[in-house]
């Protein structure tokens, strides 16, 4: 019985692992220290997902000294709720309740989410929203079989098919499913496929910089750290000489 259950245990992670591969994650180009790309990709966010997604553990005011902009101009641009303030965290106004009814999940706060799932796979999450008829919001997700998201960023990337692998190319058949190899625009957004591909780098270095924002800050006090280090070194190098130069 115990060997069972210890054996059961250890194909436990093998078996989560396996639910989650299957689609290919594409390389996230994150840069975190690139400030004109966290400011691209702060702009995509409050436009196209806080109208579902929240921020609760990011402040407004803490978002703009870290992507290098003022309070006012985090006011003017970056925030659409006339009540809110600068020190309030980025919560939105849909209950839920209400969420989980209309799209059959509720759509999580994405405070942590790039430390949770990637930013391999938030990027290649974002990018691969293709046509299927069979679901709810007309669309599906190769990242994310059978999502409740709808395809919030069609303006953009317009809409696309999913091109299927050839039968037999994918080892083991793949159980009789169809393997997704591709995606072929079929309606054009108004960005080509390197432009939204750059606006989602742009999108998930900003989800990577909030779900870390510590990670700024550390950089920051490193290179403080080593300055004063090296400092130190010229200060107290000369005078352990001075002092130990009649010793010997
Ligand atoms: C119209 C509402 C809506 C908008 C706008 C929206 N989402 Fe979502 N999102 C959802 C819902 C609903 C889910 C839950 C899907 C599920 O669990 O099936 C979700 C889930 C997610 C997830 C979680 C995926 C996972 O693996 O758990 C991520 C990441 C995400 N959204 C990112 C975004 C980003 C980035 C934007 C802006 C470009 C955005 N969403 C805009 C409704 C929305």
């Amino acid at each position: 019985m115990n060997t069972l259950i210890i054996t059961l245990l250890c194909l436990l992670p093998s078996l989560t692992l396996a639910s989650e591969v299957g689609y290919p994650l594409d390389k996230a180009p994150v840069d975190v220290a690139d400030q004109a790309s966290l400011q691209r990709g702060a702009k995509y966010f409050v436009n196209y997902c806080m109208g579902c997604h929240s921020l609760q553990y990011e402040r407004y005011n803490r978002m703009g000294r870290d992507l290098g902009l003022s309070d006012e101009q985090v006011r003017k641009n970056l925030m659409f709720n006339s009540d809110a303030k600068v020190g309030e965290t980025m919560k939105i106004g849909m209950p839920p309740k209400d969420a989980k009814k209309w799209f059959g999940a509720a759509p999580p706060d994405l405070s942590v989410i790039a430390r949770s799932r990637g930013s391999d796979y938030l990027y290649t999450y974002l990018r691969t929203f293709y046509l299927d008829p069979k679901r709810p919001w007309g669309v599906n997700n190769a990242a994310f079989p059978a999502v409740g998201m709808p395809h919030v960023l069609w303006e953009l990337q317009g809409w696309q098919e999913p091109v299927y692998k050839a039968a037999g190319e994918g080892e083991g058949g793949g159980g009789g499913k169809e393997e997704i190899n591709g995606f072929k625009v079929v309606k054009a957004g108004s960005m080509t496929p390197p432009e939204f591909d750059a606006a989602m780098a742009d999108l998930v270095n900003f989800l990577t910089y909030v779900s870390e924002p510590m990670k700024l800050e550390r950089q920051r006090i490193g290179v403080w750290v080593l300055a004063f280090l090296v400092l130190a070194f010229a200060v107290f190098y000369p005078l352990k000489k001075e002092y130990w130069k009649d010793v010997h």
